[in-house]
């Protein structure tokens, strides 16, 4: 089983365009990484660097404490690239065992790992259709059943959920979840980011080549700082907010108050407070989804001209 991948300070440019502006990040197996960042943010260009089919014009990738010098290195990985790159006239059953055997397996162990991957993606039925009579979202999930044909241990994948119906996104969250829990090393790129809130343990958040946030979800969503309270008030008096520096109102409406509350303030003292004038309905802590840290990282990384 694989420790984790190391990406250290790993830089790019085509031409005079600089996409990767000095990476660092580590990704752990056994868990879900998610990498997200804007578009340009140079996700499938650090992909490609970590599959080592794009040379990196400086930094290094690590995995398990080893240094991986070619693409040599990285044969036994699953990867599915942001553009497709299936065989149309090929059937489903013979891409994924071509797939499988590209990367050693005996032809009977290709074509049981193919069955099953089928199955597992629910296009069992489809074993013997042509791959461009397949609709897009079912050519897709082809695409991700040719990416992990052969069982590999570390998987990259470049937007697997970018078109799917929200049964597929179900069954890929499940299928993915599946391999981390056997110790795969599973990063994807993403742009929904509800979904990888709900799915992933790990994030890299890249922007303009850069890191700008990483860790787990939970950590950074705690970390944030900015902690929400909500109240449903039977009282309208609003007084006793002032006595809380750095408490501000987000909204009020009829009887529900939100809240930020700053990192020095006990939440529960605000409560104590608002109890004090009134019976409380309801309320809850809430911290900020993955979207609001998204857009506070990406406005917040300075204005910087990537033309070098
Ligand atoms: N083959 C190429 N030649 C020149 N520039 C490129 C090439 N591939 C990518 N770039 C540039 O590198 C930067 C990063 O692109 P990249 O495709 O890595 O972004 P991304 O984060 O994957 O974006 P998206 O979310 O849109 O997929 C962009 O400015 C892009 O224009
Ligand atoms: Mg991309």
């Amino acid at each position: 089983m694989s420790d984790g991948l190391r990406v250290d300070r790993v830089v790019h440019a085509f031409g005079d365009r600089v996409a990767l502006d000095g990476v660092t990040c580590e990704v752990p197996a056994g868990r879900l990484t998610g990498l997200l960042g804007p578009n340009g943010a140079g996700k499938t260009t650090l992909m490609r660097i970590l599959l080592g089919v794009l040379p990196a014009d400086g930094g290094e990738v690590w995995l398990d404490g080893r240094r991986l010098e070619d693409v040599h290195d990285r044969r036994s990985w699953g990867y599915m690239p942001q553009e497709r790159g299936l065989y149309p006239a090929m059937t489903a059953g013979a891409q994924l065992v071509h797939f499988g055997r590209l990367h050693g397996l005996p032809r009977e162990e290709a074509t049981r790992r193919a069955r099953e991957l089928l199955e597992e993606l629910e296009l069992g039925d489809r074993w013997d259709e042509r791959t461009d009579r397949l609709s897009g979202g079912m050519q897709q999930r082809l695409q991700l059943a040719a990416a992990l044909a052969h069982g590999p241990e570390v998987v990259v994948l470049d937007e697997p959920f970018a078109g799917l119906d929200p049964v597929a996104v179900e069954q890929l969250s499940a299928m993915l979840r599946r391999r981390a829990d056997d110790g795969c090393l599973v990063l994807f790129s993403s742009h929904q980011l509800d979904l990888v809130q709900d799915l992933c343990e790990d994030i890299v958040m890249v922007d303009r080549g850069r890191t700008v946030l990483a860790g787990s979800v939970s950590g950074l969503r705690a970390a944030s700082g900015q902690r929400r309270l909500r109240l449903q008030l039977a009282s309208a008096q609003r007084g006793w907010v002032q006595a809380f520096e750095g408490v501000e109102v987000v909204s009020d409406h009829a009887d529900d108050l939100r809240l930020t509350v700053p990192p020095q303030v006990d939440p529960l003292r605000v409560l104590d407070a608002a109890r004090a004038c009134g019976p409380v309905l309801d309320f809850g802590l809430e911290l900020p989804t993955l979207s609001e840290l998204f857009l506070a990282a990406v406005s917040a990384a300075p204005a910087r001209e990537v033309v070098r």
